[in-house]
């Protein structure tokens, strides 16, 4: 059984590319109102423009403009059912030679975003699941295999999934008798532009390490966003672990 998303508002962190660009599409194909969220305005626009969208160009690294995010959406698009806290990261390398700002990049985006933004959601969420359409909200997370397996040269990735994963476990049992489902995806290699930020030498043997697998598409993990917030009201998809069936580790 799947119950649309008509009336409903969503908001979507990291939505100018990947998974959340295919979430975004997913959510709005199911009928929600869709706010989207990054730092590259015209990937935004474009996306809006397909879809009817709400446009929040914000740094959401930056706490002001993470809450100010969601204030404009509640404020332009009446309401928030549900979040994806979906804009992150990847920098791996081995910690001997990695670069401290790395880490900090990472830790900044994958958890002090992910957390300002869920701290301002949680008020305006929690008025969504007291009344219609669906008398219910969602906040979905999106993790990583990395929050379930740590790997050598990936420390700090893993920290920061392995926290996200922690967290919203935490929330989940905070709201559950309120309706509020917090949700877990956790994604194994999906092709998309997560890698175009590491540095050269390091990239190249991240991708060689998937280069004879087929990767997932970002649709492939939207596909499983829609599933979890279409679910009826008393179903809670707490999580959810995709990978590419080649990918055995
Ligand atoms: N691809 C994979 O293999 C894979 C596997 C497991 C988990 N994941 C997770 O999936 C999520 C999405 O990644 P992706 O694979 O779709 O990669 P992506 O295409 O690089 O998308 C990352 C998104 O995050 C946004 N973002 C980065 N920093 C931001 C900031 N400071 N403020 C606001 N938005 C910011 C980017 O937008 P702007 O640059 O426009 O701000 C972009 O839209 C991440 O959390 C990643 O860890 C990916």
């Amino acid at each position: 059984m799947r119950e649309r998303l008509e009336g409903t508002v969503a908001l979507v962190t990291g939505a100018s590319s990947g998974i959340g660009e295919a979430a975004t599409r997913a959510l709005a194909a199911e009928g929600a109102k869709v706010a989207v969220v990054a730092r590259r305005r015209d990937r935004l626009e474009a996306l809006a423009a397909e879809i009817g969208g709400f446009v929040v160009e914000a740094d959401i690294t930056d706490q002001a403009q993470a809450v100010g995010a969601v204030e404009r959406t509640v404020a332009e698009l009446g309401r928030l059912d549900i979040v994806v806290n979906n804009a992150g990261m990847m920098l791996l390398g081995p910690a001997e030679t990695a670069l401290v700002e790395e880490w900090e990049r990472m830790v900044a985006i994958n958890v002090q975003g992910l957390l300002y933004v869920s701290h301002a959601a949680i008020q305006p969420l929690l008025a969504a699941a007291q009344d219609g359409p669906r008398n219910v909200a969602d906040m979905v997370n999106i993790s990583s295999v990395a929050g379930r397996v740590a790997r050598s040269g990936s420390g700090v990735y893993n920290l920061t999934k392995f926290g996200v994963g922690a967290f919203s476990d935490s929330l989940r049992q905070e709201f559950a008798e309120r309706h509020l489902r917090v949700s877990l995806v956790e994604p194994g290699a999906v092709a998309t532009e997560l890698t175009d930020h590491m540095r050269p030498e390091l990239r190249d043997a991240t991708r060689k390490r998937f280069a004879d697998i087929e990767r997932l598409e970002a649709e492939d993990i939207a596909d499983a966003i829609a599933y979890i917030v279409t679910r009826p009201r008393r179903v809670a998809i707490n999580e959810i672990l995709i990978r590419p069936t080649e990918q055995a580790w």
